[in-house]
């Protein structure tokens, strides 16, 4: 894949505006010096969603997800960063720039293979092999599946070979050798020998939310173990973030789905869509993440988990449950399906018809429907015991859906009902036991996130004003939301030179922000967290630095007091360090009778510079 040119990237962001961008798909609404509106990442009723056209930055207070225009897009339309860049250039209305393909970059693309690439002729090869095997055929037929629907999802076959793949994929070429090791496509045996890993199985391609094949399914003919073998996760398959068939549902989308099915098997899905059910995905062999769920809350309001009526498939459900429920949201409906223990949605369609999985999927029970019904299987509530246990497990259960206020409410209502309790007990009850629940997380939380920026909250995202806030913090935290500070210092060179001098150790990281502020002075925060994009650690502090609540800040006309404080943090860095060395050398005079004639020198500049700091300050206050 060709590389996008650098400073395209930083020329993109400097022609749109964050505030159209975002505008353009969420509602925006002005206030001040800013934009807000209800944060689109996570439920609320009050807006702390805010962004800054002056900065060219969003920033939501609650769920502390912040950012530049292209941050923005990769999480709300999400998309890699390649393709954030490629979605605004469309959206600005200019072609995309790419790295010339001449010099260094060249060669640098020799080296890559292109693994979106790989796995497609992989598909290619298996869907072509399909025809070749009338037993594989026979076994597909056999289960119902139609010529439309087995080249619909492009279903193929894995020959019974060791090398079929990589013979026709890789030849003797060991860096596509490697790509194909690293896609799961071949496996390193104990000799080092490699082979392929499908063999002898039905093959189904799986493909992200844009079409692309990124792993497969395959199957065995027959009933012999493991019934399927997946593709291992790779650089472009995440099991959590992936639904087999959303790229089909976001094709659908405007035929407006009043739900969407999440099954458990790719072949059920198949053989949905066949009987005409359009609107189903499956989760890939793992349950279903708050990512998956946050997918499809995109596509429809109504979300069916649909489980095998076995032991097993409640096992399931109750596990997706569990997980899913962060998720939850009061304009989003979770709902459950089950079917005869006998039957999964394959059998069911197949033999009874799309019109009685119709019927099941819309007698689905509702989450607390589900919840209660399930928790009243599990304690006997009829003794004083399990009753207290059944209402601890809900406020737990309660507990992990903070966003989702109605159904709190229906839960505990059909709870009350169950217990014999009225409602207003039960509730105060559920809220004091919700209470400590959140305490213990909390002080659990706590301890985690001291000194750890890099750390996520359970909320997802660090908050930024949690982070402890040395002088050197305060100071990089001031520029970076206000770049155009420097301008107004005066004598920024001899402040450079100053912290090169004497906290060069401790400057490294605002001494890069002068200099990256300096090469472009009419710099925006969005813009330059750009800069920052692959800083790993340092560009991480720095945008959460960036997204640090700092009201008086946040207001026109108080520039000199900036000005003022960001000096005087300076200058409290540069005390500290001169009164430490001055110290160091007036012990060591003490100790070795003097200095020498070099330490003397400094001493006495040492001593210059302090006074006038000191003299300067006390001018300020
Ligand atoms: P099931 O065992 O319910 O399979 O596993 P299924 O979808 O009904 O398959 P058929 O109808 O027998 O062909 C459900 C899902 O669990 C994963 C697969 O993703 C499958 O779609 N699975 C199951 C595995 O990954 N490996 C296995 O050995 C079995
Ligand atoms: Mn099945």
């Amino acid at each position: 894949m060709p590389y996008i040119k650098k400073d395209f990237i930083e020329r993109l962001i400097d022609r749109v505006d964050i505030v159209d961008v975002i505008g353009s798909r969420i509602t925006l609404k002005r206030s001040g010096n800013s934009y807000m509106c209800c944060c689109p990442f996570h439920n609320e009723k009050t807006p702390s969603f805010s962004v800054n056209q002056q900065k060219q930055f969003f920033n939501c207070f609650g769920c502390h997800k912040s950012g530049n225009v292209l941050g923005f897009i990769m999480d709300y339309d999400q998309l890699s960063f390649p393709e954030a860049v490629e979605q605004l250039a469309k959206e600005a209305g200019v072609p995309v720039e790419y790295e010339e393909s001449s010099g260094k970059p060249q060669e640098k693309r020799e080296h890559e293979v292109d693994f979106y690439d790989l796995l497609e002729r992989a598909a290619g090869l298996f869907e072509a092999e399909l025809s070749r095997h009338p037993e594989a055929l026979a076994y597909l037929h056999g289960r119902g599946l139609s010529d439309d629907t087995l080249r619909r999802y492009h279903v193929g076959f894995a020959p019974e070979s060791w090398d079929f793949l990589i013979k026709n994929l890789a030849g003797d070429n060991p860096r596509i050798l490697k790509a194909m090791t690293e896609l799961g496509l071949a496996t390193q045996g104990q000799q080092g020998k490699t082979y392929d890993t499908f063999r002898k199985r039905v093959m189904i391609p799986i493909r992200d939310k844009r079409g692309r094949t990124i792993a497969f399914g395959g199957r065995v003919l027959d009933d012999s173990k493991p019934k399927y073998i997946n593709s291992r996760e790779s650089p472009v398959y995440k099991k959590g973030h992936e639904l087999f068939n959303l790229d089909s549902i976001r094709n659908l989308r405007d035929k407006n789905l009043s739900y969407i099915v999440i099954t458990e098997g790719y072949m059920d899905v198949i053989a949905l869509e066949q009987a005409g059910i359009h609107n189903a995905v499956a989760s890939l062999g793992t349950a279903t993440t708050p990512e998956q769920m946050n997918l499809l809350f995109k596509q429809a309001d109504r979300i069916i988990f649909c489980y095998d009526g076995d032991s097993a498939g409640r096992n399931a459900a109750w596990h997706a449950l569990n997980t899913a429920l962060p998720a939850l949201r009061d304009d989003k409906q979770l709902l459950f399906c089950f079917l005869p223990p006998e039957h999964d949605p394959d059998t069911l369609v197949r033999t009874q018809g799309a019109r009685a999985m119709i019927d099941y999927l819309e007698h689905a029970e509702s989450l607390p429907e589900y919840i209660v019904s399930t928790l009243e299987k599990e304690y006997s509530v009829a003794d004083d015991g399990g009753r207290v246990n059944c209402i601890d497990r809900a406020s737990e259960l309660l507990s992990m859906m903070p966003e989702a206020t109605l159904t709190r409410a229906a839960v505990e209502k059909r709870l009350a009902n169950l217990v014999g309790w009225s409602q207003e007990s039960l509730h105060s009850g559920i809220n004091t036991a919700i209470g400590n629940i959140l305490a213990r997380k909390n002080a659990r939380s706590t301890e985690n996130r001291q000194y750890r920026v890099n750390s996520r909250n359970q909320d997802g995202y660090a908050d930024p004003d949690n982070i402890p806030l040395t002088p050197m913090r305060a100071v990089v935290a001031r520029l970076v939301k206000d770049p155009e500070l420097l301008r107004a210092i005066p004598e920024p060179d001899r402040l450079v030179e100053l912290l090169n001098e004497y906290a060069r150790d401790r400057s490294a990281v605002l001494l890069d922000l002068v200099s990256k502020i300096k090469s472009c002075p009419d710099t925006t925060t969005g813009a330059l967290l750009e800069k920052y994009r692959e800083s790993g650690n340092v560009g991480k502090l720095i945008g959460l630095l960036a997204a640090r609540s700092d009201t008086e800040v946040e207001q026109e006309g108080f520039v000199e007091i900036k000005i003022i404080d960001l000096l005087h943090f300076i200058k409290n860095i540069l005390m500290e360090h001169l009164t430490a060395r001055t110290e160091a050398l007036r012990i060591k005079g003490l100790r070795n009778n003097g200095l020498d004639s070099k330490e003397l020198m400094e001493f006495q500049y040492l001593e210059t510079r302090t006074r006038e700091l000191l003299t300067d300050r006390g001018r300020e206050s």
